[in-house]
């Protein structure tokens, strides 16, 4: 007798941006005359750049062509893009190699999968609120005991409260733990961890024999030149971090999709040599996984141009901008408010006594804004609210002169 993965039923609610667009299509059937403002999902309006479009538009041109058609290609990712990868991070004083590169459709898929090849068993620390992808993907997995509504919290899962208190980023975890998900720039709060606090945790890291997940989808929305943007940056983290990364929030591919995950060589846990973990992300990926799309890895390779990463660079200006466009709305509601300086997401406390998701029902109703509740991340998310600066500048403006009339604080 065939029986589902029991697993799933654990899982705490609907995933949070389909339970969001749920909500959203309800009022709106309410309200079919209100003009919505959506600063809910981190999803990516603006145009592909020019460099970008050549780069895809070559790669159909080669499928249309018998002297440059192919099919299938290496799993890992075209030896080009894998090169390009490599030595962009070297321009960041970063020394990887093209073979540490695995390229992927995206940071998504990757951050859930690669749990996978780590023991059943492994404790799993996370950061309180993180993005909902690593506690789920562990849940999946089994690695976690039943959902607790009134902690809000699974049970064997160790949460790392990113508090006002600590600036959003947590301390080492006070016990042994095997896997730990660290993203920076944060989603949801946008904190960016200093050296001193990634290095902190590879220090815990290594001592512990823990394996580090670092999330740097958001790495380019950092402007402060003090500030890390990977975790190769801090020392020893070869030997026990990987790192995700993807082109959907640096150069519009959230529907193209396209991203890498870098597994040093160095990377050991208990029981593996150097090399070995490597083998087996790259074991899974051929099994699991055909390479990306060849188009994709042209748009892709075109991004690392010299002009394409220009473009890039002025399309994550353009969303900073509306950073800052959402920070001076919050402001003068008198909201308080932290990230979105370098970090595409604002993480405001909601006013006094009113929960994220009542807020998110308050604000949609009174401005038709669409912003995620913070608990949707985490129990340490609860009287949170991220507003993300991904949108047409005029929508952004529109949401906030709404907010500044409308909402009643
Ligand atoms: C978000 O809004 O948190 C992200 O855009 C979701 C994602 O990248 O999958």
């Amino acid at each position: 007798m065939a029986e589902i993965n029991k697993n799933y039923k654990k899982l705490a609610a609907g995933y949070l941006f389909p339970e969001i667009a749920r909500r959203t299509r309800e009022f709106k059937e309410k309200h079919p005359d209100k003009i919505l403002k959506k600063l809910g999902i981190g999803n990516t309006t603006e145009v592909l750049t020019p460099k970008v479009i050549e780069g895809l538009k070559q790669g159909v041109k080669n499928l249309a062509n018998i002297n440059t058609y192919s099919g299938y290609g290496d799993e890992q990712g075209k030896t080009e893009l894998r090169l390009a990868l490599s030595d962009y991070y070297k321009s960041k004083g970063i020394e990887l190699t093209p073979g540490d590169f695995f390229i992927s459709d995206g940071a998504k898929p990757d951050s859930s999968n690669i749990q996978s090849i780590f023991s059943s068993d492994s404790v799993i620390a996370i950061q309180d609120p993180a993005y909902p992808v690593y506690v789920d993907s562990n849940v999946i997995a089994g690695r976690t005991g039943e959902y607790s509504s009134e902690k809000a919290e699974y049970e064997g899962l160790i949460y790392m409260p990113c508090t006002e208190e600590n600036n959003f980023f947590p301390s080492v975890p006070d016990k042994k733990v095997d896997l730990i998900y660290l993203c920076s720039p944060n989603n949801p709060t946008g904190a960016v961890a200093t050296h001193n606090q990634l290095k902190s945790f590879v220090d815990y890291a290594r001592k512990n024999k823990a394996v580090i997940i670092f999330d740097a989808a958001y790495s380019e929305y950092i402007s402060d030149p003090g500030l890390p943007r990977s975790i190769f940056e801090i020392e020893g983290s070869k030997e026990c971090a990987l790192e995700i990364n993807s082109l959907s929030k640096f150069a519009g591919f959230t529907g193209v999709r396209l991203g890498w995950t870098v597994v040093p060589e160095a990377l050991v846990v208990e029981g593996t040599i150097p090399g070995e973990i490597r083998s087996l992300w790259n074991r899974r990926q051929c099994t699991f996984f055909n390479g990306a799309s060849n188009i994709v890895q042209e748009g892709a390779l075109a991004v690392f141009s010299e002009e394409g990463l220009k473009e890039s660079k002025t399309l994550v200006k353009y969303y900073m901008e509306n950073a800052k466009i959402i920070m001076r709305g919050v402001e003068a509601v008198g909201l308080t408010y932290y990230g979105g300086i370098n970090a595409p997401y604002i993480w405001l406390k909601t006013p006094e006594g009113v929960s994220s998701w009542d807020f998110f029902d308050k604000l949609l109703s009174e401005t038709g804004v669409i912003g995620t509740p913070g608990s949707g991340f985490g129990p340490g998310g609860e009287g949170f609210f991220r507003l993300s600066a991904f949108g047409h500048r005029e929508d952004i403006e529109s949401a906030m002169e709404s907010i500044k009339k409308n909402l009643k604080i």
